[in-house]
This record gives structure tokens, C-alpha cells and sequence, in this order.
């Protein structure tokens, strides 16, 4: 269980979360949805302690993770596969899956990923950004699974990808939640977040203006592309 309580976030001067409060229950997967700038990266930033809370709380499991810094917060549990993804171009694709700690008992052997995804064993040696787009993004997302993470954050994972890996990225997140993994996603593609996910949250100006269960947005999907604007 993950919760937000009234949290503030800044970049400097700049007040970008205003109280952002929300949780995500033990083996749910929930999106956030909202409009560019309204402050998704940064919540799921401010999760991970890149940025820093300056009010309010983030708590796993009722255990505070403010001003913990990152790699003690990845330790507790959470994964962040952030949207520029993270492959590292001097490393093999083994190299980048096998890099981050293993943390629990439950993560995914590289044998599991590599049934899985079997162009990320047919690419094993090659550098990791030799992959596409969305071969990068199938690696970032394994990584996390292999790393036992039972929290995993996605930064808008099917950003730019041809439908058919969009399909392959849906049906990973269906195997992460039948795995029990609670999974918060940034999505714009409302079509793709009804597929996935049991609730949304609707974001506006660095504060959750909504919460809705997914058979709300499918039913006012028009609704909702009018309030995000896409
Ligand atoms: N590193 C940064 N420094 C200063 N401002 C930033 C930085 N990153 C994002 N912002 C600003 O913070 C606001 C929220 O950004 P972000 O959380 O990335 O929005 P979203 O993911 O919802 O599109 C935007 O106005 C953006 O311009
Ligand atoms: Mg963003």
C-alpha cells in the first residue's frame, strides 16, 4: 500500500505538487492521468525521493519514506521505470537487466524474463541501446521485475510505441498484478489505462482532482479525453 498525504513538492521556487494526496492498495495497478506539467513525473519522483517532499508524507506500508534517498527507498520495495527508461549505452542488454539489486525474494529470474521476452535473450550481448524503442522500454520494465520490486512505477511506458508493443506492454502489467506487484502508472493513453488498470487518478494543477474506478472512466471516456485535452 502506498499513500500520499497532502504533499508539497518544488523545483526551486516553483510549487508544483499542492497537497497530493492519493493511495494505491496492495495489488492494484492505478494511473495517474492529467494534462502535461500538472505534475505526474514529479509525484512519481517525489515518490522515489529524487525530489524532495517538503511537506506532508509518502508511506510503504505505513513506513514513512521521506528523506530517505533513492537507493535505500528502491531497497524497501519500489521500482521506477522513469520515461526516458534508463537502458545504459555501454552495457550489454544483460548487463543493464542484471545491474540494479536484487532486494526480495520474488523477482523474476533472468531464465523467467528471458521466456518472457525472448528478443531480450536473443540480444543478450548486444549493447542495450541497440534495442528499440520499445525492446528498451521491455528491458527497463524487466529489470524492475527482476529486482523483486513489489511497487513499480511506470512513467508513461507506452509513450511513441507501435500498437503491438503497446499490446505486449498491457499484457506485462496484467502479469505483474496476477504476480500481486501494485503498480501506479502515468497514462495517456486512456484506452490502454481502462485495459490495465482498476482506478485513476485525475491530476490537475499538482493535486488529485478525481478519483475514479475504471468502469467510471470507460463509461465517460469521452468525458475524460476532453479534460486531457488528447
Ligand atoms: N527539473 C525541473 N526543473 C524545473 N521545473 C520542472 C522540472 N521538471 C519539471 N518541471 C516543471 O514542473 C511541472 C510539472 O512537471 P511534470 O511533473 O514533469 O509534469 P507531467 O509529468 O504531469 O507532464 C511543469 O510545469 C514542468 O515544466
Ligand atoms: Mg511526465
Amino acid at each position: 500500500m502506498l499513500t500520499l498525504r497532502e504533499v508539497h513538492a518544488y523545483y526551486g521556487e516553483s510549487h508544483i505538487l499542492h497537497g497530493m494526496t492519493l493511495q494505491v492498495e496492495s495489488g492494484e495497478v492505478a494511473t495517474l492521468v492529467g494534462r502535461n506539467g500538472v505534475g505526474k513525473t514529479t509525484t512519481l519522483r517525489t515518490i522515489m525521493g529524487i525530489v524532495r517532499a517538503q511537506r506532508g508524507e509518502v508511506e510503504l506500508d505505513g513506513v514513512s519514506l521521506v528523506g530517505l534517498p533513492s537507493d535505500r527507498i528502491a531497497k524497501r520495495g519500489l521500482g521506477y521505470v522513469p520515461e526516458e527508461r534508463g537502458i545504459l549505452s555501454t552495457l550489454s542488454v544483460y548487463e543493464n537487466l542484471t545491474l540494479p539489486p536484487v532486494i526480495g525474494p520474488s523477482g523474476w529470474s533472468v531464465e523467467r524474463i528471458f521466456d518472457e521476452f525472448p528478443i531480450l535473450k536473443e540480444r543478450a550481448k548486444a549493447a542495450g541501446t541497440t534495442l528499440s524503442g520499445g525492446e528498451q522500454q521491455m528491458l527497463a520494465i524487466a529489470r524492475v521485475l527482476r529486482s523483486g520490486a513489489r511497487t513499480v512505477l511506470l512513467d508513461e511506458p507506452t509513450e511513441g510505441l507501435a500498437p503491438v508493443i503497446v499490446e505486449r506492454i498491457g499484457e506485462l502489467i496484467r502479469a505483474m498484478k496476477a504476480d500481486g506487484i501494485t503498480v501506479l502508472l502515468v497514462e495517456q493513453n486512456v484506452r490502454f489505462a481502462t485495459g490495465v488498470a482498476d482506478r485513476h487518478f485525475v491530476i490537475v494543477h499538482g493535486q488529485v482532482a478525481q478519483t475514479l474506478a475504471n468502469a467510471e472512466v470507460i463509461a465517460r471516456e469521452k468525458e475524460l479525453l476532453d479534460l486531457l485535452g488528447v
